[in-house]
Formats: structure tokens, sequence, C-alpha cells
């Protein structure tokens, strides 16, 4: 069976690492795994930047891509379109068996449209997912990639819910956990057995938050994030902040020419290691990122989530994560509640023990 593996954004790579590492166990030879899956992968160019995609194939030892589309920026349309026309080259020389796509980004709808329109079975890694809130571009891309996904791994048992209330064949569905959490247990040790150089950046710094913000809802309406980053100051006169910025965000922020207290450290974007060694050990993370959600919950860590919904509901249920939107006085109070020492305890959720990766690579070698 021969499968193209799609990478197009940056938290698209986390997804497919613990994949690569799953199929090549005891590479035949490269690209080929023992189960007799060969394997391409593309990366689509939808991030560029060296501190959005090059540092993680480093970091996460992802293989150079076999094809390297160049997509770019641009509009949603522009952006979905050029992935569109460039992978269906590559679909056309390569004609593989299954397109794997992951997550939830542009390059996730394009690749898996372009893919079913050529007759080639779909398979949708973090499947199932829904805000409900569809003017989140992400949420779009879900609903189509998953209405015409063969398989559906799913991360969450809500996820599985959303999918048989969409009526999708139960047989086409599949619990295995979180690919992103096996890649995160597998960094972690790499960084606890100390094979990464720490930077001194919060070496007796005390407690600290980390903090990112990139969605449009948030970023791109400057009343609201004045508002977020008025309240973040304030914050910030009580615990330091890490900051570092997405190239949305600074643009926005640039244009606001809001004034941040010194308190707040701002970063640029950080390769996954650092990112990961500041984040874990913060007394909380502030983000509207949707893998951070997960993540924190993996480890603990409490994470207050700036956005009116999430998809990831096992994170509320049953790990560390508060959804407080907008609302900058509940922001405020669960941070002080949080440096009190008053915070709910989470705990893993079901199946993310590392091992998604293992458990769809051995699915689709038994198909
Ligand atoms: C995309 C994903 C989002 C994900 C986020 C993580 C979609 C719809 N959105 O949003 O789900 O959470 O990635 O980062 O796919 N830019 C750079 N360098 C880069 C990439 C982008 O400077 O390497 C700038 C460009 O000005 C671009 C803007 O960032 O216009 C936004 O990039 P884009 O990929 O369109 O969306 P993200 O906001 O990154």
């Amino acid at each position: 069976m021969k499968i193209i593996l799609v990478a197009g954004a940056r938290p698209n790579f986390m997804k497919i690492a613990p994949l690569i590492r799953a199929l090549d166990v005891t590479p035949m030879q490269p690209g080929l795994s023992e189960n007799n899956i060969s394997w391409k992968l593309v990366h689509t160019g939808q991030h560029y930047d060296y501190d959005m995609s090059k540092i993680f194939f480093q970091e996460l030892e992802i293989p150079e891509p076999d094809y390297f589309l160049e997509v770019g920026s641009g509009t949603h349309a522009e952006q979905t379109a050029k992935v569109m026309v460039q992978f269906e080259k590559v679909c056309l020389e390569e004609t593989p068996d299954v397109v794997l796509v992951v997550g939830d980004v542009n390059s996730t709808l394009a690749c898996s449209i372009t893919a079913k329109k050529l007759n080639i079975k779909v398979a949708h890694v973090e499947a199932g997912l829904r805000s409900g809130d569809m003017a989140m571009p992400e949420e779009v891309n879900r609903i189509v990639t998953d209405s015409i996904s063969d398989y559906l791994f799913v991360t969450e048992r809500n996820g599985l819910e959303n999918l048989e209330n969409e009526g999708k064949l139960k047989e086409k569905i599949f619990f295995v956990g979180h690919v992103m959490i096996d890649n995160l247990f597998y960094q972690l040790n790499r960084l606890n057995s100390n094979t990464f150089e720490t930077t001194p950046l919060k070496e007796g710094l005390g407690k600290y938050l980390f903090l990112t913000l990139h969605r449009p809802s948030n970023v791109d309406d400057s009343k609201v994030l004045k508002r977020i980053l008025d309240a973040l100051n304030e914050i910030a006169e009580k615990i330091p902040i890490f900051f570092p910025v997405h190239p949305r965000t600074k643009a926005r922020m640039e244009d606001l020419g809001v004034d941040l207290s010194q308190n707040i450290k701002v970063l640029n974007p950080l390769g996954f290691t650092e990112a990961l060694y500041l984040w874990k050990d913060a007394i909380a993370v502030l983000t509207d990122s949707g893998g951070l959600q997960e993540e924190t919950t993996s480890l603990g860590v409490p994470c207050i989530t700036l956005r009116e919904n999430t998809e990831r509901p096992v994170t509320v249920e049953v790990g560390t994560n508060t959804i407080v939107g907008t609302d900058t006085v509940k922001l405020r109070e669960t941070v002080l509640n949080i440096i009190d020492g008053h915070y709910k305890e989470g705990q893993i959720p079901e199946k993310w023990d590392g091992k998604a990766a293992e458990r769809i690579i051995q699915i689709l070698s038994n198909i």
C-alpha cells in the first residue's frame, strides 16, 4: 500500500512526526515500513518561515519532504486553490492508495478534496472534533474533510459521538487516541534526557505564565485585541508572561501600536522544544491554540482558553482546561485563583498514552 502524508502548517508537524516514526519502526528501506506501507511526505508550504516550519522538521526529526509545494500565504480561496492545483500533480504522479491528512488547516481541506476527486481514499487523523462555530475557518475544514474521508481517526470520545450523530458509518471510525500526545511524550523524554540545550530565559524567574494568541477572532478585530492586551498588561503586574508571537498577531499588534508591559516577555515564534521547556513549568498557559489545550491537559498544567468554545471538550471535562472566551474579568479571576493555588486537578483522557500513531498504522496496514 502506498500512502501520501500531508503536512502544511505548524500544528500539522507535531502530528506527522509520530506517524512517520510508527511507519519506519524497522525500515526495510527508507520510506517503506515493515507493514509494507510505502509512503511519501508532502509539505504544502502553507507555513514557510524558518521558525514556523523548518525548525519543527529539524527538532521533531521529520525527514525532508519528498515534495514541497511552496504555496505560501494568501486568502483562504487562494491558498486552498494553490494547494489543490499543486497537490493534484503529486497525486497523478504517485498514484497513492491513501492520502493521509491531519488536523484542520487549509492544507488538510485542500488535499482531502483533491484526493477524493481522483478516487483516492482519504484518511483523516484528528477527525470528529466540532466547535459548533462556523465562523472558525478550521470548523469548515473539519466538517468538509470528515464528510469525504474513508478512515476517520478520532482523538476523544466526543469526536466519536459527533461523527455518529452526523451519520458516518461506524466501520469508518476508529478511536485511537492522539498523535499529538505521542509527539509530546516523545519530545518530553528527549528534553528530560538533556539532549536539548535550554536557554536561561526562565532561570530565577519564579512563577510565570505562558501565552499564545493567533486566532483571527482574537487578533484581527483591533477592539478585541486591545481589550485582551489591556487585560494581559494588568495581569503582568502580578506575574511575568512569556509571549511568543505568531506572525499574524505581530502584524496586528504593530497596526494597533499598543504598549506592552515590561513584564510581558515578547519572543519570536518558538520551536517545539523551547516552547515545551517554557510552558511545562508555567503555572498556567493562556492560549487560543487547539493543540496546547490538549498538551497542557496531558501534562496537568492549568490552561485558560481565550475562546468562546472548544472542539476539544475532553480537556475541560477531564483535563485542566477552562474556557474564558474574551471575558477579561473571568480571565483575571482565573489567573488569580491559580496564583493562589486554587484550581482543578485534571486527569489524562482515555487512550492519550503515546501509542496513537502505532494504532493508526496498524489499522491502515490491515486494510
Ligand atoms: C493557520 C491555521 C490555524 C493554525 C495556525 C497555526 C488555517 C485556516 N489556519 O493559521 O488553524 O492554528 O496556522 O499557526 O489553515 N505567515 C508568516 N509566515 C509563515 C506563515 C504565515 O509570516 O510561515 C503570516 C502571513 O502573513 C499569513 C499569516 O501569517 O498571511 C497567517 O498565516 P495562515 O497560514 O494563513 O494562517 P494562520 O493564522 O497561521
